[in-house]
């Protein structure tokens, strides 16, 4: 469309992209493209022996075609020819059948696979993406993408590509005997393809737009119901169900009503389509008269090339039709493409090394970073941290406290200076092996809907049961896990939410023991849980952090009494506190 440029190629650069995860099932797509041409082969046979009861028992002929002339001169003009066609009208049917039987089964089941390896792609590639998508991006629009758009794909892939690909071959074909037959009657039956392209090319773009407002309107469905499900305590603690679903509501009923714009153009399409066929079927006939009325063809050619003109339009207007569906699949590609065209800003550099195990001397050298449009957090910042050592770092909420952690495990990259690891800025290793070095334990921690057991692993996956129980009595949580319904075995819910506050936070430090990192980062762990519980996992946090070099972000005198030194950021700068003052006068 000449509206959006940008977009016109969207279709190629969709199939370049996807066209590559073709390649191993080369064998099954060139089985797929030989059954296609049996396809092909069956349409173009098909009215043939119509002919040969016509031009050979009917209204017999002398001078016929090759194919009717050699039946009647191996069957005989009587009973003996019209079984022979009986016969072939079965036989055709027999192969045409058989091969769109294997041109759909093999053809759909590639289909399906490169699908689901797309699917794999695009959740491996969203998972890579750095915070800066992550910060901005709703889960409920990208599983949107991840379902049903992808599911789209297919639609494009199996029933566009394949289907196109069958009608080309059909229509080729047929047009190909028709032009044999008879070159003149044939433009009079191709005269109105200018027509159609135009009609194709009108609603196609309108119907892209309509399925482009369809899909983005289902992403925004998906964002109110995620956030509505996964949000369930304030919702219904504010006693807003009826406001969610009203949310919910609005954005169901606006996608419904693109579904019905979309509907209606493909209708339209598919009506005036029908239209111009007639008038080409209309021009056809009443120009095959005049041929057989001229004597340049006999009435069983006329009653051939009508039966060719209904497999041609046939597929023509499927093709129509098709364009609704390719619009619609398009729109969706479309999105696939603009998450893949994303690369994630905090990448490997290429030669990046192996991180090995650090031994975790941290520092900040002249670290200058911002968030995208915004302020800087830290401003020229150093700050050295030996091996082993716990360090507080205080100061007012919003300040950058855990910006600071966040550049550590390299969320996010500063935009001058440098934070170095053992006097090697973290840049020069790759990713899984800096991070490899770090542990976290933050306020709100997340747990997975898994047993407990696995939730701990999740620190160290190849943990060994006696290492899990191990990091469990360190942070203090075997007691009461193993009063839990199945011990170690019980399931958790969804983000952990059948634990306390308490129990949750004991297995977020196990898991984080267990990982056994030297660099630890504890992002205010106890804030939000009640004195007594803090004080009681205290001890777990000091052997947690006992030997690694730990980050202590925290307000309480109780969680600070774990450091021994203290740094408050202000103005974007660390700023070394005294020991034994008053640090929480701020
Ligand atoms: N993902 C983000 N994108 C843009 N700005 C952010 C992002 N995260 C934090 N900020 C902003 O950066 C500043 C520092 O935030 P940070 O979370 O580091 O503060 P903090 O010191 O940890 O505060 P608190 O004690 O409340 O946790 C804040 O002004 C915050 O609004
Ligand atoms: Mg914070």
């Amino acid at each position: 469309m000449s509206r959006d440029p940008l977009r016109s190629d969207a279709l190629w650069r969709l199939v370049r992209r996807m066209a590559p995860q073709l390649r191993p099932h080369r064998r099954r797509l060139v089985l797929g493209g030989l059954a296609l041409i049996g396809v092909a082969a069956s349409e173009v046979a098909r009215p043939w022996p119509l002919k040969v009861v016509f031009d050979g028992i009917l209204m017999p002929r002398p001078d016929t075609d090759p194919v009717t002339g050699w039946m009647t001169a191996t069957f005989g003009t009587g009973d003996g020819l019209l079984a022979a066609t009986a016969f072939a009208i079965l036989a055709i049917a027999l192969v045409g059948g058989a091969a769109g039987f294997a041109q759909a089964y093999l053809i759909a089941s590639v289909g399906q696979k490169v699908v689901a390896q797309i699917r794999l792609d695009l959740y491996r590639h969203v998972q890579r993406l750095s915070h800066s998508f992550h910060d901005t991006a709703s889960s409920g629009d990208i599983i949107a993408r991840l379902t049903g758009d992808v599911r789209m794909m297919r639609d494009l892939l199996i029933d566009a590509v394949v289907f196109f690909a069958a009608r080309v071959l059909v229509i080729g074909a047929t047009v190909g005997v028709m032009a044999w037959m008879d070159w003149r009657l044939t433009l009079s039956a191709l005269a109105i393809l200018p027509a159609l392209w135009l009609v194709t090319r009108h609603f196609g773009g309108r119907i892209r737009g309509a399925a482009r407002r369809q899909r983005r309107k289902e992403g925004k469905i998906a964002v109110v119901m995620t956030e509505g499900i996964s949000s369930i305590d304030v919702v219904k603690g504010f006693a807003r169900e009826a406001y969610e679903e009203s949310r919910f509501a609005k954005q169901n009923n606006s996608s419904a009503e693109a579904g019905v714009v979309t509907t209606r153009l493909a209708a339209n399409m598919d009506r005036v389509t029908q239209v111009i066929l007639a008038l080409g079927t209309a021009l056809v006939l009443w120009y095959g008269v005049v041929r057989v009325r001229s004597g340049a063809i006999s009435p069983g050619d006329l009653l051939v090339f009508t039966a060719y003109l209904s497999t041609l339009y046939k597929p023509v207007r499927k093709m129509a039709a098709m364009t609704a569906r390719v619009a619609k699949a398009t729109a969706s590609g479309e999105r696939l493409l603009e998450i893949f065209d994303l690369s994630p800003e905090v990448a490997e550099r290429p030669g990046a090394v192996d991180a090995g195990l650090l031994a975790g001397r941290v520092g900040f050298a002249n670290v200058t970073f911002a968030y995208p449009g915004s302020p800087p957090v830290l401003r020229n910042a150093y700050l050295n941290l030996n091996p082993g050592e716990i360090v507080a770092i205080v100061g007012t909420s919003g300040i950058g406290k855990s910006s600071a952690t966040r550049l550590i495990m390299r969320f996010y990259d500063p935009q001058e200076g440098s934070v170095r690891i053992d006097g090697h800025d973290i840049r020069e290793f790759t990713l899984d092996t800096l991070r490899g070095n770090i542990s976290v334990v933050l306020q709100d921690s997340v747990l997975f809907g898994t047993t407990v057991r696995d939730s701990i692993a999740y620190g160290r996956l190849d943990a060994t049961e006696d290492e899990i129980v191990a990091a469990a009595r360190e942070a203090e949580a075997d007691g009461f896990i193993r009063l839990l319904p199945e011990g170690y075995d019980t399931v958790l819910g969804e983000r952990g939410e059948t634990l306390s506050g308490g129990q949750r936070q004991r297995i977020t430090i196990a898991r984080a023991v267990l990982r056994d990192a030297p660099i630890l980062i504890l992002d205010e762990p106890l804030t939000g849980l009640d004195p007594a519980t803090a004080r009681s996992l205290l001890g777990g946090l000091r052997r947690a952090a006992a030997g690694r070099t730990t980050f202590l972000i925290a307000h309480d005198a109780l969680t600070l009494s774990l450091a021994s030194r203290v740094v408050r950021i202000e103005d974007g700068q660390f700023v070394e506190y005294p020991r034994n003052s008053r640090i929480l006068s701020a």
